[in-house]
């Protein structure tokens, strides 16, 4: 058998162990597992291509080991809430990796066919945009760039120019490959600039679906340059990522009520500022004592936690499931109700939720909490705001107006626990605390939960 067909066949069963581990990567239960799997198909992969003739070793060890020691660095050191800024640095790097492939290659040898000569401007244009947008995303979720869009007269007509020139270089690559090696640093130039361009105009609040975007962009940038090098895992491995990204692209959006073409040219973020936040629903909040809460905690017979991205931020996680297991075993019924867009990235409460080991069948998915929002007796609200907005619901001229919400404003009491009265990542005023059936119970998440803890413990 040949080294060819042996790569080859290695190659399939990678793609094999990734298509199950993607599938398992779609429960709670089994994500973990298929992590796994998708792992040891990598591994299967890198370690057979490394049988291809003619490489040179020195310089694959020197990128393995760079590339393993930032690895391990940033897997070690990254904070779960510095999580979509790690995803974002990964796609870009993806990016720029499918731009350099094409460039070398191109480099090497500008002969192309017209097929050969499409997919390396593909991989280079695609992956440069990646790469820059990626990059503004990360300074929008990092704020070292302001989060807020960017948006100007004529935008869009720059845009469009760019592509259309893009397209135009595209053309003349095909057409003389040899003699086109200027157009392609053109296009080079251009793919980064327009990279930036259709990042500025969107959000900080939109950034998740951007990151998801620009996940799927490299997975199509890393396919076409599976083409240019021949390398069928690679083809595979990029069309899984560019479809999975896309499709939970579009899951965002639908747990949004917004269209892609919303969250990309809408310019959301853009007039709603922390500063607008004075000017929404006003009111008399509640605030409520770690006392007052264990009392209607300790009376109620149905609580319903529901997480947000302060979860994340105090690290509660631990105490709330504490929390959890004293109200169970005062035969309380507990769930946790998880909005699909809670936090800063898709999965962030589940995954924070099953590493404190909150039981599988305690999660409740917004659509099955809701109809029975009316029986539950406590809601708490747990470092969420925007997901549990009844303005979503009511207020058309609000700018989440059409996101499905958690409702909890409809159950017999909500508490709700924040520092202080500030909006959340939308930039609004929340009517939620201001209701008739909502007490605020203020501080930091984790702090709060523990003087919670404490209350029930003290009365053990
Ligand atoms: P947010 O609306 O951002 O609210 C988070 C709240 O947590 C804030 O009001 C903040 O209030 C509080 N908080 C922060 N640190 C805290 C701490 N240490 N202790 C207690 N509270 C703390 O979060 P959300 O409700 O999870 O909504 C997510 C937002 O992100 C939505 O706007 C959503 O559309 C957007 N988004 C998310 C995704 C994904 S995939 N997750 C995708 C696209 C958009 P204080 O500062 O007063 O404490």
């Amino acid at each position: 058998m040949s080294m060819a067909i042996i790569i080859n066949f290695a190659y399939v069963i990678s793609a094999v162990l990734f298509i199950f581990g993607l599938k398992m990567l779609s429960s709670p239960a089994t994500a973990r597992k298929g992590n796994l799997v998708s792992s040891a198909g990598m591994l299967l992969a890198i370690v057979v291509t490394l049988l291809y003739a003619g490489l040179d070793y020195k310089w694959i060890v020197l990128g393995v080991a760079i590339g393993t020691a930032v690895g391990l660095f940033a897997a070690y050191r990254i904070q779960m809430t510095s999580m979509p800024e790690m995803v974002a640095l990964f796609n870009g790097f993806g990016g720029i990796a499918s731009l350099l492939l094409a460039w070398a290659e191109y480099h090497q040898n500008p002969e192309l066919s017209a097929f050969i000569a499409v997919v390396t401007f593909l991989s280079a244009f695609i992956g440069g945009m990646t790469f820059s947008g990626s990059m503004v995303a990360f300074g929008k979720l990092s704020e070292i760039i302001p989060g807020k869009a960017v948006v100007f007269g004529g935008q869009h007509i720059i845009n469009a120019t760019l592509l259309l020139a893009a397209a135009a270089g595209a053309v003349m690559l095909a057409m003389d490959p040899a003699g086109s090696y200027t157009v392609f640093i053109g296009i080079v130039v251009i793919a980064l600039i327009f990279g930036v361009m259709s990042v500025i105009p969107i959000g900080g609040a939109d950034m998740p679906v951007v990151i998801s975007l620009l996940n799927s962009y490299s997975g199509i940038a890393a396919c076409a340059a599976g083409f240019v090098i021949h390398n069928n895992i690679l083809i595979v491995a990029g069309a899984l990522v560019g479809a999975s990204g896309i499709i939970l692209t579009k899951i965002m959006c639908k747990a949004m009520n917004r269209s892609l073409a919303n969250v990309l040219f809408s310019g959301f973020g853009a007039t709603t500022t922390k500063a607008a936040a004075g000017s929404g629903p006003q009111g008399e909040a509640k605030p409520a004592t770690a006392e007052d809460v264990y009392y209607i905690l300790e009376a109620a017979d149905s609580v319903a936690f529901v997480p947000g991205y302060g979860l994340a931020v105090a690290q509660a996680q631990h105490v709330v499931r504490e929390l959890g297991d004293l109200l169970e075993a005062n035969d309380t019924e507990v769930m946790y109700a998880v909005h699909p867009v809670a936090g800063r990235m898709p999965g962030h409460m589940n995954v924070l939720l099953a590493e404190a080991n909150v039981s599988y069948d305690q999660l409740v998915e917004m659509d099955d909490v809701n109809p029975k929002m009316d029986t539950i007796d406590v809601c708490v609200v747990i470092g969420a705001n925007d997901v549990v907005n009844p303005a979503a619901l009511d207020d058309e001229s609000s700018p989440i107006y059409g996101m499905p919400i958690i409702e909890t404003h409809r159950a017999k009491t909500v508490i709700v626990l924040k520092r202080s009265m500030n909006p959340g990542f939308a930039g609004i005023q929340n009517a939620l605390f201001f209701y008739p059936n909502t007490r605020m119970y203020f501080g930091d998440a984790k702090a709060s939960i523990q003087a919670l803890v404490a209350e029930f413990k003290g009365a053990e």
